[in-house]
């Protein structure tokens, strides 16, 4: 059985003092909690003082992004073992977002998929297709791809640590979600991908979750099919009540 793992991820959203409250809300509700995997993804500025407050419970500290070397003359990047140091568990990669804005590539995703493993922390990498390769029928040749190339290289004894996140770009922050049928398919076309280029047990021990759109009232039916191990929630992340209850549906 896969542990079920959902994640938070608050973007550009949240002061300190906002990202702490937020923590302290869900601290109180999940101090200890053994029935999921629970991360929460503040913005840089604030991964510090949440992950202060957050060591002593069972919620887990994420990034939403990393840069691939360890330090030097690179404005404006953070790098591996800077979160390590705030001890990030957790760095997404590849986000829709840091791909359609901000141009990054897939070899990009790869170098920054090998470094946190390097650091003995957990990527979670973002794949997805976009609303015209779903409707033009090439949404798993783009997943292939992003598989691939994100996946080059990588010992076939990492790949079980690594979560992928299929996040369909047409489904982030738009209020449609995939039905549960679409997205197990995905996913089922996933794992099949780790099984045919790695191999069975990394596919067996590998958590792919589901992101776009996921609200306490859709999780549960995610949940409910066989290759859906978790979430990855951006808006509905950002309230303590919401995300408390998405994962409290998760587990259902
Ligand atoms: P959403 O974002 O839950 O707001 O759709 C998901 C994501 O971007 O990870």
């Amino acid at each position: 059985m896969r542990r079920p793992i959902i994640a938070g991820n608050w973007k550009m959203n949240k002061t300190v003092e906002d990202a702490l409250d937020v923590a302290i809300g869900l601290k109180r509700k999940f101090y200890t909690f053994g029935e999921a995997d629970i991360v929460i993804c503040p913005p840089f500025t604030a991964l510090s003082k949440v992950g202060d407050e957050i060591s002593d419970s069972s919620i887990m500290l994420g990034a939403q992004d990393v840069y691939w070397e360890e330090e030097g003359a690179f404005t404006g990047e953070v790098s591996p073992k800077m979160l390590k140091d705030v001890r990030a568990r957790y760095v997404i990669i590849g986000h829709s977002e840091r791909r359609v804005l901000f141009g990054e590539t897939d070899e990009a995703v790869n170098k920054k998929v090998k470094v946190v493993l390097r650091y003995g922390m957990i990527p979670i990498m973002c794949i997805g297709e976009r609303l015209e390769e779903r409707d033009n029928g090439t949404t798993y040749e783009v997943l292939e791809k992003q598989l691939t190339r994100g996946l080059k290289d990588i010992p076939k004894e990492d790949v079980g640590r690594i979560i992928i996140a299929y996040e369909p770009v047409w489904a982030i922050g738009t209020g449609r979600t995939a039905t549960p049928r679409e997205a197990q398919e995905a996913h089922k076309f996933i794992r099949d991908f780790i099984e045919k280029h790695f191999e069975k047990e990394a596919s067996v021990k590998l958590r792919i979750q589901y992101g776009g759109s996921v609200k306490p009232d859709n999780i549960a039916k995610l949940m409910a099919e066989e290759d859906i191990d978790g979430a990855l929630v951006g808006g509905a992340s950002l309230d303590v009540n919401t995300f408390v209850q998405i994962v409290e549906n998760s587990i259902l």
